[in-house]
């Protein structure tokens, strides 16, 4: 049996002839760049984010780099993220000019809200979750922690459309929050695109200028901007495969069910935390031996990835910052236990009863 980590043709075969239909009505309105497929995109976002606006962006790295310079963070600031996320996370707060500081993550690999308190300085200007996996971080803390240090709170929620934190959704929980809608993410497009959800009517009003040249008409321009448009295009396939996202998730997490009642006792696996909604973007175990795990599932036609073997503040950028080996034990340990499991919805019973059996073997239990 084969069970591949993602299946886009599966996703594009099931959708083929209703997205082809959704991408000619947009291709022939003639609008490629924003326009009406956007705009509506964004009324989507926003209404499936709780919040009261989203703007689309190129990708989600961007989403980022616009949130903060749109904050007014750059040069001299201090931004607190976790180091055990891709590398996007921290390379937007150096690309908006402020430094990155790491905090350690706890066992569920999300950002340890005591670590970050440790990790404050007078130069903090914002405090950056990353819902890493489609699980979000215990947000009641930061809330607090931003609300008397007067820091901004910014969810990286690249990894988490569509869920919960206590009920309120991801997106919704801070500042303002990006998502990216890379061809891996649950809410994918063809190719990059991202958006920023917020609630503030001044900061979503900056946002739309900075991400098209700070352009107030078509030949005014308020100050320098970037050009990170979202395209008629991808706008179009992420209306379209909204609509299927609940039964994304879902299917998602029936996987994930399946994958912790089948390894109890095997590896470590996720858990489900009463009152949270996790989407799992990724379903991570931790377990030992993961090397000879992962070459072991795949000589028996199984693929799996690592979410992310090496730590940032271990990244080449980062020893300009002072950061060595040692300074984040667990996101450094569970560098090398993590290992991502397929997830995603196209997968069958059969599938994911596969996997299970596999690691079972591998580790003697059967
Ligand atoms: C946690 C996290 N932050 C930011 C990004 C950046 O998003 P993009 O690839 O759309 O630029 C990603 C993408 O994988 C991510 O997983």
């Amino acid at each position: 049996m084969k069970v591949p980590y993602v299946d886009f043709a599966r996703q594009y075969s099931g959708e083929k002839t209703r997205l082809i239909a959704a991408l000619d009505r947009t291709l022939s309105q003639g609008e490629y760049i924003l326009g009406r497929e956007v705009e509506s995109f964004e009324k989507n976002l926003a209404k499936l984010c709780h919040t009261k606006h989203a703007i689309g962006v190129a990708n989600g790295t961007d989403a980022l780099v616009l949130i903060l310079s749109a904050l007014g963070i750059g040069a001299g600031d201090e931004v607190i993220t976790a180091p055990n996320s891709f590398i996007a996370s921290a390379a937007a707060i150096a690309l908006a000019g402020a430094k990155p500081v790491f905090a350690d993550v706890g066992p569920d690999q999300l950002i340890d809200p005591a670590a970050v308190e440790k990790a404050l300085s007078p130069r903090t200007k914002a405090v950056m979750p990353v819902h890493l996996t489609g699980k979000c971080c215990d947000m009641a803390p930061f809330l607090k922690l931003a609300k008397k240090k007067d820091l901004f709170l910014i969810e990286d929620a690249a990894q988490a459309v569509g869920a919960e934190y206590r009920d309120r959704r991801a997106g919704s929980l801070g500042d303002a929050a990006s998502f990216s809608f890379h061809p891996l993410k649950n809410l994918n497009a063809a190719g990059d695109a991202g958006a920023i959800t917020t609630d503030s009517d001044a900061l979503a009003a900056k946002l739309r200028l900075l991400r098209n040249h700070g352009l107030v008409s078509r030949n005014e321009v308020a100050f320098w901007g970037h050009n990170s448009r979202l395209d008629a295009v991808q706008a179009a396939i992420l209306n379209f495969r909204l609509k299927t996202l609940p039964k994304v998730a879902a299917a998602r997490r029936r996987n994930a069910a399946l994958y912790r009642k089948g390894l109890a006792g095997t590896v470590d696996c996720p858990s489900d935390e009463p009152g949270c909604r996790d989407v799992y973007h990724l379903f991570v175990i931790q377990c030992d031996r993961r090397d000879e795990l992962q070459a072991y599932l795949q000589e028996n036609g199984v693929s799996t990835a690592v979410h992310y073997p090496v730590p940032i503040h271990l990244q080449a950028p980062c020893a300009k910052l002072g950061y060595k080996a040692g300074d984040f034990p667990q996101a450094e340990r569970q560098s090398g236990r993590i290992l991502s499991l397929p997830v995603h919805q196209n997968l069958n019973e059969k599938q994911v009863r596969f996997v299970v059996e596999k690691i079972r073997t591998f580790y003697g239990k059967d």
